[in-house]
């Protein structure tokens, strides 16, 4: 049925532009698909004959408000089960130590199938509306977690990890079988046959994976016209150890295999130099920014706008468990943190560290806003994946993904102030910008009562 939701909304249309309308409306269609957005939904209904007149209309209160729903440009799913734990190591050693034995376990069918509901639950409840989901090694229970976003209604890119060498024994794969296995999970997911849950082409990282595969892996995606995922220059321990590999820079290695196209997402390029930022420009290659990982894991300070001044789509991504939190909105403030710390790396005079040479960059440096921040988890997550003809903003024809952000609710309070004179002399506009603010500096999944994937109302109200 067709839904028009009346009130407070923001989006973003790009990284500079935020926009709020205080007494607006999304009009969605029984498909789920936006039909109008703006000010004044009676007027725009007027002038609208083909809408349905018995579309419900769902009014927002005034502490409530309506924004797309986030984007978790990152995630690993198995990883779920350890997160908090071996975030004192540094990468190499923590996967090591905790994550390649515990993605070992996912051959067990029944416990991947426990763990990977909880995923899909929690992250529905954090106002995840897309994620880009890490299996593991096991393309069957890889698949279970790609039917439990299906049975859950969850938006999702879905991969089967692929590693056949630098692995432990217990987990690592042939490269016949790798590919084979990736090849019927393409197979599987197909017919699965789901308009939100699409399978994603998975080479863990150029360490763990030969150039045959990762070749094989590329052409694949070719073939298919599919998504990839992978990492990149996350800790330089891991970036000398692809250098003596490949005898090239990381970037170079995938744009080698293939593997580097409009349609792939790496995640971190905390370290990437100027030619690989001119290759992942050259051939549409997107970075989920993972803030929580690369501070947990000690890997390194990701400028995120020199990216995106070099042209490259950013989006966020938890990376969870190199990342402790699976809330992007924690993402967005991670995200905002690593950046204010930035700027005071490139003006301060820090005590007992000293102050780096002046330069015009540094000099004009300018960390993300809050606003910017809603952007980067909203649309530019969906450009990030290659997505953004779908969703991440309400645009008339994009499918509606969307939360409704409830700023009355615990841990945020109303002591009243929303009725003190002095309030009620703002503008609507800073009103609605201060419940922003609100939500994102303060709120947490409890603000968030309702969320949206092509229309429909997944976010269940106990858990
Ligand atoms: N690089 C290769 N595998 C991983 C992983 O599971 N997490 C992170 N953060 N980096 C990786
Ligand atoms: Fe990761």
């Amino acid at each position: 049925m067709a839904k028009v939701f009346v009130g407070q909304i923001i989006h973003t249309k790009s990284l500079k532009e935020f926009v709020l309308y205080t007494n607006g409306f999304v009009a969605v269609d029984k498909n789920g698909k936006i039909a109008g957005v703006g000010e004044n939904y009676n007027l725009w209904f007027s002038n609208k004959p083909d809408y349905p007149p018995n579309a419900e209309v769902i009014t927002l209160n005034k502490e409530q408000f309506l924004m797309p729903g986030l984007i978790d440009c990152h995630i690993h799913a198995p990883q779920v089960a350890q997160i908090g734990l071996g975030l004192d190591m540094p990468l190499m050693e923590w996967l090591n130590t905790y994550t390649f034995p515990l993605e070992a376990k996912f051959t067990d069918q029944d416990f991947a199938a426990k763990v990977y509901k909880k995923v899909v639950e929690t992250t529905i409840k954090s106002g995840t509306t897309l994620a880009s989901y890490f299996g593991t090694n096991n393309k069957d229970s890889t698949l279970i977690l790609a039917k439990e976003a299906v049975e859950q209604g969850q938006r999702a890119l879905v991969g089967k990890v692929c590693s056949n060498c630098n692995s432990p024994d217990f987990y690592v794969e042939e490269t016949i079988d790798s590919l084979d296995a990736t090849k019927e999970f393409v197979n599987d997911m197909d017919k699965l046959n789901s308009n939100l849950v699409k399978p994603t082409i998975t080479p863990r990282f150029a360490i763990s994976c030969t150039m045959e595969l990762m070749k094989s892996l590329g052409d694949l995606a070719k073939t298919h016209n599919l998504h990839i995922q992978s990492h990149i220059s996350e800790s330089v321990a891991e970036i000398d150890f692809v250098k003596e590999l490949f005898t090239c820079s990381y970037a170079q290695v995938y744009d080698n295999a293939g593997l580097l196209t409009n349609k792939t997402v790496m995640a971190h390029a905390v370290h990437l130099e100027e030619e690989e930022m001119l290759l992942f420009k050259k051939t549409g290659t997107s970075v989920a920014h993972c803030p929580a990982s690369n501070t947990m894991l000690s890997s390194g300070f990701c400028d995120v706008l020199r990216l995106i001044k070099n042209g490259i789509k950013v989006g966020l991504g938890t990376d969870v468990s190199g990342g402790n939190s699976i809330s992007i909105q924690d993402a967005i403030l991670r995200a905002l943190d690593v950046s204010h710390h930035l700027e005071f790396i490139k003006k301060q005079d820090i005590k007992g560290c000293g102050k780096l040479p002046a330069n015009t960059d540094n000099a004009q440096y300018t960390p993300l806003d809050y606003k910017q921040a809603i952007y980067l988890a909203t649309l530019g997550g969906a450009e990030a994946l290659a997505l953004d003809a779908v969703c991440g903003n309400f645009v008339k024809g994009k499918e509606f993904d969307a939360l409704i952000v409830d700023t009355s609710v615990y841990p945020l309070h109303n002591f009243g102030l929303y009725n003190a004179e002095d309030y009620a002399k703002k503008s609507d506009e800073v009103k609605l910008l201060e419940m922003v603010q609100k939500f994102i500096y303060v709120g947490d999944d409890r603000n968030i009562v309702k969320v949206y994937v092509a229309g429909k109302q997944i976010k269940a109200t106990t858990y």
